[in-house]
């Protein structure tokens, strides 16, 4: 049965380059999970975007002197060719200062604000008299109220994760200058969370048993704790308009708007390609699952908001029936932290390693190998450039490359480049055969439940499974005496290569594709990723996308044909010497 798949990654703020932490946390896991469902030939949407407004742009447009506008398109390009780079396949990846995100945001406000799940309220909000303004949330700096961290910022404590409002801070103080602000009125709008309650509680219990325990349990003791209502417009002037007259001064709050994205991105790629409705598959069908892969300081956006925004405007939005809900996120798998070198990753210390600049001395597939293998799945994982090293030559190199390289170079020079034909198989050949085809079923089955590392484990274990194989029949010393024997144990020891092939390619989509072309085949295993650019009536703008027209890559085993004609081969990966390390922690140190 085919699935329809929707696969939503987190919108990165475009104030700043991805680091490790992005890719192995958000950015990386989704990938690999597309591709799988994909080569499974489930129908797959990948999108998401870059979060172009908020105050992290903001503040780094005021420190630099220039627009907001020019800081999130730089990042933005600075993004698409990231993820070209390490081959993250989205079927769109946009941003949020489109014509299409906005009218599709300021259709959801009206909606919700029609449905009665929006009210306006006078508060009292922080006001920077040397400014002459009100200060957003992240403009300020406190102390949080439920831990006592000092550096917590107006919407939320980074050190235990709470959502704050601005006035929650103990000590508040300006980060522009460090000034006291003073409160002022001023009238918003605000999501009746409280109304929603018991929806988010079904909808919460419902999928209380596929979700990860941290995920789940976080979430209902936020609404256990008591919903409050959420302000959802700012005192600021970069963003979406507030859709009725009379708020000129007033936008959009980046959070209500930023997660609309994956509903507004979904409309712009339909539109896209030509199919205007092809959307709804995703979003009505009650079937299809939606999955949303990101950090853990985002869990509460997406299991509590973003779910009671969709509740709040109903189908109803492009569609008559006023009975059903717009899909809620199936899944949301989030991840923890990962650290690096023993220490929390942070932009504003400059300790971190940022992708461009990973991705000009390191092939991707080895950076993807290395991130899946200690991806921060259940608990913080730590980063160190030792254990990349050590990763990329034992197991990489050592279990997949080299099988790989001694099997495919003997095939390639003692069987005038063609795969030999296989005489009766035995015992062995038969175990091995079984065992790695088994691997569809069961790396299958841990891809699709997003246990992304058990499932690189388990293509491992039947990577060093097929290398004792290869060990106990020696092919390269039963040539001489008996090269019908060794014939075969080339034949089936390419035939499961030909199946790890594909129970490796959604980690190492590029080598596998090189291999893939190694065994003879032509053709593509998965699509074409691509940049274009999109004029709407008053804007242009670039985005990534993927066609997948052409991919011919299947999640089945191999039917290799003897005597099919190999290329060339050459070796898929590099052995990293020691020295690597030290030269990465010494640029570290010196940057
Ligand atoms: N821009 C936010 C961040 O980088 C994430 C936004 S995810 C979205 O933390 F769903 F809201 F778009
Ligand atoms: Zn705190």
């Amino acid at each position: 049965m085919t699935e329809n798949i929707l696969v939503c990654t987190a919108w990165p703020y475009a104030n700043g380059d991805l680091h490790i932490g992005h890719l192995a946390g958000a950015y990386l896991p989704p990938d690999i999970f597309a591709r799988y469902h994909r080569l499974k030939g489930n129908n797959v949407l990948m999108v998401s975007g870059s979060d172009s407004h908020g105050t992290p742009i903001t503040i780094r447009a005021d420190a630099e002197g220039v627009s907001a506008r020019e800081v999130f398109e730089r990042f933005h390009l600075r993004f698409l060719e990231t993820f070209q780079q390490i081959g993250c396949t989205y079927d769109l990846f946009t941003h949020t200062d489109t014509e299409n995100h906005f009218r599709v945001s300021q259709d959801i406000f009206t909606a919700c604000l029609d449905n009665g799940y929006l009210y306006q309220q006078t508060e009292q909000q922080f006001y920077s008299e040397t400014e002459g303004r009100f200060l957003p949330d992240r403009y300020i700096e406190g102390t949080c109220p439920n831990c006592g961290y000092d550096g917590a910022r107006g919407d939320q404590c980074d050190n235990c994760k709470k959502l704050l409002e601005p006035t929650d801070l103990i000590n508040p103080r300006s980060k522009i200058d460090g000034s006291i602000p003073v409160l002022r009125e001023t009238e918003h709008f605000y999501l009746d969370l409280p109304r929603l309650r018991e929806f988010l509680l079904d909808y919460l219990n419902d999928n209380k048993t596929h979700w990860r325990p941290s995920v789940i349990n976080f979430s209902l003791q936020y609404v256990k704790d008591g919903l409050k209502g959420r302000p959802i417009t700012r005192d600021i002037d970069w963003g979406i308009p507030i859709p009725l007259s009379g708020y000129d001064g007033k936008r959009i709050y980046v959070w209500f708007e930023a997660v609309i994205g994956y509903f507004s991105a979904s409309i712009e790629w339909a539109k896209n390609v030509g199919q205007p409705e092809a959307w709804k598959t995703w979003w009505y069908q009650p079937e299809s699952k939606t999955y949303y892969f990101i950090g853990k300081d985002n869990i509460p956006f997406h299991t509590i908001i973003w779910p009671a925004e969709l509740i709040a405007t109903g189908l109803h939005l492009y569609e008559p029936d006023k009975t059903k809900f717009l899909n809620l996120p199936y899944d949301v798998p989030a991840n923890e932290y990962l650290s690096m070198e023993g220490k929390k990753l942070s932009t504003s210390r400059n300790w971190a390693i940022w992708a461009p600049d990973l991705l000009e001395r390191f092939d991707p597939d080895p950076i993807r190998f290395y991130l899946t293998a200690i991806a921060p799945e259940t608990r913080d994982t730590d980063f160190t450039f030792e254990d990349l090293v050590r990763r990329n030559n034992d197991e990489l190199v050592a279990a997949w490359g080299n099988l790989v390289n001694r099997v495919l170079g003997f095939a390639y020079k003692r069987y005038e480049g063609k795969v030999p034909t296989p005489q009766a198989l035995d015992e062995a050949d038969r175990q091995i055969l079984a065992e790695v085809e088994a691997g569809f079923q069961t790396v299958g089955d841990l891809l699709a439940a997003v246990k992304l590392k058990a499932a690189l484990e388990e293509t491992l274990r039947l990577t060093r499974a097929t290398n004792v194989y290869l060990d106990g029949k020696a092919p390269w010393k039963t040539i001489k005496d008996n090269p019908v024997a060794a014939g075969t144990a080339i034949y089936v020891a390419l035939r499961v290569i030909d199946n790890l092939k594909i129970l490796f390619a959604p980690f190492l989509p590029h080598t596998c594709q090189r291999l893939h072309e190694y065994l003879g085949y032509d053709g593509q295993l998965f699509g074409r990723q691509f940049t274009q650019s999109f004029t709407e009536s008053q804007r242009e703008h670039v985005a990534l996308c993927y066609d997948a027209s052409e991919a011919i890559g299947r999640w089945e085993p191999s039917q290799l044909a003897p005597g099919q004609p190999l290329r060339e081969p050459a070796a898929l990966f590099k052995k990293l010497e020691p020295e690597v390390a030290e030269q990465e922690i010494a640029r570290l140190l010196g940057a």
